[in-house]
């Protein structure tokens, strides 16, 4: 017997989580307490250069078919289409899924966690917020027996590295952003990161378990970072400020207040001094006070960590039973607009 591992993406992430998995089965395989078997990579191309160390014989363009062969499936293909479908096929045939799709997760969650509660099987995303830093962890266990008021943070490793690149070593927007891409921390598509849609999907999927209830991106009011110049860098630095890309969630009277934006953070305030491609995370509540998560938020081998855990997790309760916490959506508290705040 083994637990049948599905991945389905090989970029970046997926190339990092196949060779971890390789490296370590002997690790995961006594942790999980059975050997974990990757019996298939679901790819658009199958014919795409790749990190000589995959296994091209795991090599499948029919992602679909795949889902039905495993215990568990990796989704790391991002975007909502056809994630989505894939997705709740694999919670169907009763698939445990770990993703690290958080565009997904902020506007399909609810659908997802529905499908998978009806299902019985467990839907794991500790890749899908701020890569290696266990903040997913944090929110749904550790702060399970607290009050959160206000998570915050720095939740985009390519607008930190870039605007980082830009007060440090004075290089352009153009360039920095191009360096982010060439290390494996942008999103295929870097809009996502550069007009702030990253960000707001992972405060959105934060909100939700600080707060129980349902926050999807369309509720997060962003903006990106595409009008900061090197000029108002340095501006902000002489007024003892740095400019930061930061995503807010804080229950307020009258609801959840959202924003994702570009903001003044004092340089002692710890976030300001988050550098490069790392990302932090701060959250105030009633018990705990503050509490500050930091780590690496990109990457492949950060983000593979994640995945992996995740698996590790699932692969353990298969075998010996046990669960993930449930999704708990109970509170219905108001999302408020920018002006309520
Ligand atoms: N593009 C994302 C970032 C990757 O830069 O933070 C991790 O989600």
């Amino acid at each position: 017997m083994s637990v049948k591992i599905a991945l389905l993406g090989c970029g970046t992430v997926g190339t990092a989580v196949a060779k971890m998995l390789k490296a370590q089965s002997k690790d995961f395989a006594q942790r999980a307490g059975d050997e974990l078997e990757l019996v298939g990579i679901g790819v658009r191309n199958i014919d795409a250069p790749r990190d000589p160390e995959i296994d091209r014989t795991l090599l499948t363009d029919d992602l679909e078919a795949l889902t039905t062969k495993a215990d568990i499936v990796i989704e790391l293909i991002g975007g909502v289409d056809p994630a989505r479908t894939l997705v709740l096929g694999a919670i169907k045939n009763g698939a445990t899924v770990v993703t690290g799709n958080k565009a997904l997760l902020a506007a399909h969650g609810p659908e997802i966690y529905e499908a998978a509660a009806e299902a019985d099987v467990d839907v794991y995303y500790e890749a899908a917020v701020a890569g290696a830093v266990p903040v997913v962890y944090g929110l749904r266990e550790s702060l399970a027996g607290d009050r959160v008021e206000t998570v915050m943070g720095i939740l985009n490793g390519t607008t930190n590295f870039i605007l980082d690149e830009m007060e440090t070593n004075g290089m352009s927007f153009d360039d920095a952003l191009k360096l982010a891409q060439d290390l494996g921390y942008a999103e295929a598509d870097p809009t996502a990161d550069v007009d702030g849609h990253d960000a707001a999907a992972k405060i959105a999927i934060l909100a939700s378990l600080a707060f129980h209830t349902r926050v999807s991106i369309d509720n997060v009011p962003t903006t990106g970072i595409r009008s900061i110049t090197a000029e108002d860098i340095a501006a902000a630095k002489r007024d003892g400020f740095a400019i930061k890309l930061l995503g807010i969630a804080r229950r307020q009277e009258a609801g959840i207040e959202l924003s994702v934006e570009p903001t003044l953070v004092p340089l002692d305030h710890p976030l300001a001094s988050v550098r490069g491609s790392f990302n932090s995370v701060v959250t105030e509540s009633a018990g705990a006070g503050r509490l500050m998560f930091y780590g690496r938020g990109a990457g492949g081998d950060p983000t593979a960590s994640a995945v992996l855990s995740d698996v590790v997790a699932g692969a353990s309760h298969r075998v010996y039973g046990g669960r993930a916490p449930r999704e708990l959506t109970y509170a219905d508290l108001p999302i408020l607009t920018p002006d309520e705040g």
